[in-house]
């Protein structure tokens, strides 16, 4: 192998799943790309002190001191081509990026995502709510997707899934932490190994 895969994570709060793809690039299970860069829209976000105790290069673009969506996406590709970046994880980045964006970078964005795709998905289903929305419906299986990411608010092709019981007395907060530790941590490293692996191969 002659070089690895440039990998920019996009972050906006706790980065446990940011912490997942760091301890997996550190095992090997991530072996064909390496994380050159952690961009977080909002300043205080923990994940960015993962980074850098991983020694991964950060940098913040704030949403709210961005004029337009533009100007904002605008600030995010600068970063991804200064960086020579070749592939990007949606890792708990709670913004919509437009068509403008995804276009650019087609099968070259993943993103996980806290359920079983097609349900409790779409604009306004992120993070907590997706699982107090699966609480709700009463389901008994949810699980994770990890799917590319296109115009459409989850709704790229679909990569890997894995399913997770709901159990009897479950909260948002224990569901969550659930799909966490039996999907999302697994599947989003899985993942990345995986696209890195056919990128190198092009
Ligand atoms: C994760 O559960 C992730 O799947 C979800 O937010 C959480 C972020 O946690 N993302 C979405 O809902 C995106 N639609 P983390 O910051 O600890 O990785």
């Amino acid at each position: 192998m002659t070089g690895k895969v440039k990998i920019a994570v996009l972050v906006s709060g706790g980065g446990t799943n940011l912490q997942a793809l760091l301890d997996a690039e550190k095992s090997g299970v991530i072996r064909s790309g390496k994380i050159a860069l952690v961009i977080s829209n909002k300043p205080g976000a923990y994940a960015l002190q993962r980074a850098q105790a991983a020694g991964v290069k950060t940098a913040v673009v704030n949403k709210k001191e961005c004029l337009s969506q533009a100007e904002f996406e605008a600030r995010i590709v600068s970063l991804i081509e200064e960086n020579g970046v070749e592939l990007i994880i949606l890792a708990g980045f709670m913004c919509i990026l437009s068509e403008n964006f995804t276009r650019r970078y087609e099968k070259r964005i993943l993103n996980v995502h806290p359920s079983l795709i097609p349900s409790f998905c779409g604009e306004g289903m992120y993070g907590l709510r997706v699982h107090e929305a699966a609480l709700a419906k009463g389901v008994k299986v949810t699980g994770a997707t990890v799917h590319f990411v296109n115009e459409i608010p989850d709704g790229g092709e679909i990569l890997l899934q894995k399913a997770v019981d709901v159990l009897p007395g479950d909260t948002p907060e224990t569901l969550q932490r659930r799909v966490m530790e039996q999907a999302e941590w697994l599947l989003l490293p899985r993942a990345a190994e995986l696209v890195s692996a056919k990128i190198l191969e092009e």
